[in-house]
Order: structure tokens, then sequence, then C-alpha cells
């Protein structure tokens, strides 16, 4: 079973979580892995939004799950957000994903967040299974997406 941690003040950690997120959304956004570390470099140990929550088996890290503040410059208007959910590919599907997600939501209605948004261009029917309810779809980056709310009890 994993450990799920705020981000730790680790270089090694930062780099290896800013690598998998270069090379899965970089396409999106255009920012370069150097500027992802300097962001990630503003959130260790954070227990505020922004915040990122790493999953560690037997000390690695091997995902993670944030909460920002913003996530798509085409929504200002809404706000927090869950974003980059990532699992390590060979630990994938054991739920990992799943627990990373949980504790997110779990840190947002510890900070009295009423609705978290996300979007997502392929895993809405993964999301849908936690509770997320669909808002919108649109063109994202140049590809379809599917923004979703989750309404939190406070
Ligand atoms: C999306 C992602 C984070 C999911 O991580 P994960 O650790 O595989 O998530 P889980 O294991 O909780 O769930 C994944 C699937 O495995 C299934 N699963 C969970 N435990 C399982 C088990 N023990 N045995 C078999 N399947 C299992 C879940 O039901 C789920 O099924 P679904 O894909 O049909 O919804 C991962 O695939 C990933 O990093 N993808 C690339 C980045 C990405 O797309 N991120 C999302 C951006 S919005």
């Amino acid at each position: 079973m994993e450990e799920i941690a705020y981000l730790p003040n680790d270089a090694l950690v930062v780099g290896t979580i800013a690598e998998w997120h270069q090379q899965t959304w970089g396409y999106l956004t255009g920012r370069s892995t150097a500027e992802r570390i300097a962001e990630f470099e503003e959130q260790f140990e954070s227990r505020r939004i922004p915040l990122t929550l790493v999953a560690f088996v037997e000390g690695r890290p091997v995902g993670n799950a944030s909460l920002l503040q913003s996530d798509m410059t085409t929504h200002p208007e809404l706000t927090p957000w869950l974003a980059s959910v990532f699992v390590l590919p060979h630990c994938r599907r054991r739920g990992i994903g799943a627990r990373l997600c949980g504790r997110a939501v779990a840190e947002a209605e510890r900070l009295g967040v009423t609705t978290l948004y996300l979007f997502t261009a392929d895993r809405a029917p993964f999301y849908r299974r936690m509770g997320w309810v669909e808002m919108l779809r649109e063109h994202y980056g140049g590809e379809p997406v599917t923004i979703m709310q989750l309404p939190l009890s406070r």
C-alpha cells in the first residue's frame, strides 16, 4: 500500500514529478520543466491551496495530485481545481489514483471548499465513479475536454 504525503522539500521528488507533468501535459501549457520545478518549490509541505500530494511506494514517488486556485485560462471564474492527477504506468489500476483523488477531496473539505472543479480529456468515467458531475464540454489546447464539478459538504 502506498503512503500519501504533502510535497516534501526534496529536489529529487520535485524533479521527478515535474518531468512526469512535462511529458504528460507539456503540450497544453508551453511551460518548461524548470518553470514547473519553480512552481512546485512554492508548494513544499503546503497545507493550503496550492498544494500537491505525492503517493510513495517503498519511499519512491509513484503518483501525485494537486489542488490549484486556477487550472484553465479560459475559466478564471471557477476555483479551486483538482489538477495534475498522475500515477506511474506500472502502478496503475490498483486504486492509487482514486485514493490520491480522495485525499485531495478531503483536503479541500478541510479547507472549507464548497465546490471543486477539474477538466479531463478522456478520464471522465473515472471521475464520474467518484461522484464528479459533468458541467461543460469544450476544446482546450486543441483537444476536446470535459469540465466536471464535485459539490463538497462543509
Ligand atoms: C488517470 C490515472 C491517474 C488513474 O490512476 P490509477 O492509479 O490507475 O487509478 P485507479 O487504480 O484508482 O483506477 C483506475 C482504474 O483501475 C481500476 N482499478 C482500481 N483498482 C483495481 C484493481 N485492484 N484491479 C483492477 N482494476 C482496478 C479502477 O476501477 C479504474 O477503472 P477505470 O479506468 O475503468 O475507471 C492514471 O491512469 C494516469 O496517470 N493517467 C495519465 C494521466 C491522466 O490522464 N491523468 C488524469 C488527468 S484528468
